[in-house]
């Protein structure tokens, strides 16, 4: 009888051991995937309250969103859902209300904002956001000179960068304001690409062009996140971009929730 219930303690034990061995390996597994996943930038419950707003009037509530390195992402929903909103509080412009950002594993609440906005992403506007004055090499060459690039040969580093998003050489002395919309998006793009961020963020890039050349356009984002491991992230509202990226997020209105 004794001898009996030991035996059965002893199986006891194994079992329990065994349990809690598989569960340490799945504990493993989880955290592999997890690494295996790549996750560059993570939303973790960010919400967002201007600072002139009504105390529950939040431009955004609970986001919670993950993007990996080699991934290209839009951002979808309608006008006023809080796009524009998210893109300022991932580009580091204004801190989350509630809930934090974590890049690279560290949250951006540790971070210097300055020197993430001007190493870590890369900014693409709608309106380009580019001196109309100045030829598209100049441009670019502001960006690097604005964000301190160290850098020997400006204009052949801006030159090859144009190259990248297929611009002719031709283009490097031409002011911005003979270059068509989409040129101009391909100079802000390159431009964007200056100090080689891990990140791209890209607020509708798309939404002054036509169909044709937002394909053209999103090509290079595509080119950029699948060949060079960025992460790309698009804000937008066009069927067409979310087609064409690896994952959609949709964002909706506060009141819908
Ligand atoms: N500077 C601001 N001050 C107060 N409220 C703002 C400000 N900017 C945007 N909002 C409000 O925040 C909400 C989200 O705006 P926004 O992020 O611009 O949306 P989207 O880019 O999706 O159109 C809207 O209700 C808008 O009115
Ligand atoms: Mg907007």
């Amino acid at each position: 009888m004794t001898y009996k219930k030991k035996n059965s303690d002893i199986s006891k034990e194994r079992l329990e051991m065994n349990v809690s061995s598989k569960k340490v390996k799945e504990q493993d597994r989880e955290d592999k995937k997890k690494d295996a996943k790549n996750i560059i930038l993570s939303i973790q419950n960010a919400s967002y309250r201007y600072s002139d707003a009504d105390e529950d009037d939040y431009a955004l509530k609970n986001v919670s969103f993950d993007f990996e390195s080699g991934k290209i992402y839009a951002i979808r929903g309608r006008s006023g859902t809080g796009k524009t909103t998210l893109l300022s509080l991932i580009s580091g412009l204004e801190r989350c209300t509630e809930g934090e950002i974590v890049f690279n594993g560290k949250s951006l609440k540790e971070m210097n904002l300055d020197k993430y906005r001007n190493s870590d992403i890369g900014i693409v506007f709608q309106s380009y956001n580019l001196l109309p004055f100045m030829t598209a090499s100049e441009n670019i060459i502001l960006s690097m000179d604005a964000n301190g690039l160290k850098i020997k040969n400006k204009k052949e580093k801006a030159i090859e960068l144009m190259e990248k998003v297929g611009l002719k050489e031709a283009y490097k002395d031409r002011k911005v304001l003979r270059l068509s919309g989409g040129e101009q998006q391909r100079v802000a793009i390159a431009r964007s690409l200056s100090y080689n961020p891990k990140m791209i963020i890209a607020d509708e890039p798309t939404g002054n062009l036509d169909k044709q050349t937002e394909t053209e356009i999103l090509e290079i984002f595509k080119k950029l996140a699948h060949e060079e491991n960025k992460c790309v992230i698009i804000v937008t509202h066009s069927q067409n971009v979310c087609d064409a990226v690896d994952v959609v997020y949709d964002l909706k209105k506060v009141q819908e929730r």
